[in-house]
C-alpha cells in the first residue's frame, strides 16, 4: 500500500493500493465521527460500484445518501451543482457530515465545488476510479464547474480530507479512458524522469509504482503552490497547444490524445531549438507512442496558436509554456505571442 501525504495546510494522506474498495468506509469513518454520509456518482460508475462503498458505511451505522448524476463532461455543470446542494438541504445533510465523490474527474470537480460551499465548507473525499482522476485531479483541491463560456471558469481551491484509490477500479475502465489517463501519466514522467520515467521505457511496468509516483510528485508541486501561483504551471505542460485541439474540434478529441499531441509537439519544439537531446526526444516520441497517444492535429499551427490565446492561461501578449530542457527538467518560459509560431515552426 502507498499512503501519499499532501502536506498543505489542512494536509491529508492518499491511499492507493489493490483490493482496498471494501475498506474505504473504514478509512473514512477515522477522519471523523460523520453521522450522514451522500455519495455522489455518475450513471456508468454508481452501477458498478455504488451499492458497495454504502455497504460499508451502513454497517458502521451511518445514514447513506446517494446522488447519480448522468456521466460525462455536460454534468460538470451549475444546475447539477444547484441541485445537490438543494438534495442535501432537503435531506437534512449538516456542517458536520461527509461527502464522497466516487468517479472519474467529472464527479471530483462537481462534488468537491459543492463541499467547498455547502454551510461555507463540509468534509469530502475523494474515491477516483479512472486513471486521470486517481494521478491527477482528485489531489491538489482544484474544483470547479463549466458554464458556457468555458471549461472549469466556476471553482474553488477546496482540499478533500482524504483520497482513497483501488487501482482496480481500472479493470472496468473502458481503453479510451485508461489512454486518457496515459496523456497524464506520460506529462508526470517527463516531468518528474527518475523512477516513473524508467517504469515507463520498461517492458515490465509496473502501473501501481506509476501511479504513485506521479502522485508524489504532484503532491509535493501542490505543496509548493497550491493555490496555482507558480510552480503549478508546470502541471500544463502539454496542454496549451492540447486546450487548442479541444477547442477547434469542438471536444470531439479526448483530453489524453490532445494532450499527448502537445507533449509530442513541445518536445519536437524544444528538440528544434536546441534545449532538448535528440535521443530524449526520441524516448518521449517511443513512450507516447508505446501508450497509443498518436492523434495527430489537423488544425494548423496559426490556428492553433490564435486559439491558445482565447485560452484562459494567456496573457495580453505573451503566453506561458511549459518547456522541457531534459526529461525531469522541466521550466515555464513566457513567449511573446509573435514569437510562437517560430518557436513551434518545424
Ligand atoms: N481538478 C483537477 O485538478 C483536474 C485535473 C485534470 C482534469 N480535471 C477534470 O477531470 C475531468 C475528466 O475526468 P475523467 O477523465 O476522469 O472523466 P470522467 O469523470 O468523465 O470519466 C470518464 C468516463 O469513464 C466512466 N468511468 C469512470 N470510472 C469508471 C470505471 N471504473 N469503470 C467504468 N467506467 C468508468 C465515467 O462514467 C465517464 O463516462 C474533466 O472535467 C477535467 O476538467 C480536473
Amino acid at each position: 500500500m502507498n499512503a501519499i501525504e499532501v502536506n498543505v495546510k489542512n494536509g491529508y494522506k492518499v491511499i492507493v493500493d489493490n483490493g482496498i474498495f471494501d475498506k474505504i468506509p473504514e478509512y473514512a469513518l477515522t477522519l471523523a465521527d460523520y453521522t450522514t454520509v451522500t455519495i455522489v456518482s455518475d450513471s456508468n460508475v454508481a452501477p458498478l460500484y455504488i451499492e458497495r462503498l454504502k455497504k460499508g458505511f451502513l454497517r458502521a451505522n451511518k445514514r447513506v445518501l446517494t446522488y447519480v448524476i448522468e456521466a460525462g463532461e455536460q454534468s460538470k455543470n451549475l444546475s447539477n451543482y444547484a441541485a445537490i446542494l438543494s438534495f442535501l438541504a432537503n435531506n437534512d445533510f449538516k456542517r458536520k457530515d461527509l461527502l464522497v465523490a466516487l468517479g472519474g474527474g467529472v464527479v471530483g470537480d462537481l462534488t468537491g465545488f459543492v463541499a467547498s460551499t455547502y454551510h461555507r465548507g463540509v468534509d469530502f473525499i475523494q474515491v477516483p476510479t479512472t486513471l486521470l482522476a486517481g494521478i491527477d485531479s482528485s489531489v491538489g483541491g482544484k474544483t470547479a464547474v463549466d458554464i458556457k463560456e468555458g471549461k472549469n471558469l466556476v471553482g474553488a481551491f477546496y482540499q478533500p480530507k482524504g483520497v482513497f484509490f483501488d487501482i482496480e477500479t481500472l479493470n472496468t475502465l473502458p481503453e479510451k479512458e485508461m489512454i486518457n489517463g496515459f496523456g497524464e501519466l506520460v506529462k508526470y514522467g517527463i516531468l518528474m524522469g527518475g523512477t516513473l520515467w524508467k517504469n515507463l521505457l520498461s517492458d515490465n511496468l509496473s502501473l501501481e509504482n506509476c501511479i504513485a509516483d506521479s502522485i508524489r510528485y504532484k503532491a509535493e508541486i501542490v505543496e509548493k503552490d497550491e493555490f496555482d501561483n507558480g510552480v503549478r504551471a508546470l502541471l500544463n505542460l502539454g496542454h496549451t497547444l492540447a486546450h487548442s485541439v479541444e477547442n477547434l474540434s469542438g471536444y470531439t478529441v479526448p483530453h489524453g490524445l490532445a494532450v499527448g499531441y502537445g507533449i509530442r509537439r513541445i518536445a519536437k519544439a524544444c528538440k528544434n531549438n536546441g534545449l532538448l537531446q535528440n535521443s530524449e526526444y526520441e524516448q518521449i516520441i517511443n513512450v507516447l507512442d508505446k501508450f497509443s497517444l498518436t492523434y495527430i492535429a489537423p488544425f494548423s499551427d496559426n490556428a492553433l496558436i490564435r486559439a491558445s490565446v482565447k485560452d484562459k492561461k494567456a496573457f495580453a501578449d505573451s503566453i506561458n509554456i511549459i518547456v522541457i530542457n531534459a526529461i525531469g527538467n522541466c521550466s515555464i518560459q513566457k513567449f511573446k505571442l509573435d514569437k510562437l509560431g517560430e518557436f513551434f515552426n518545424d
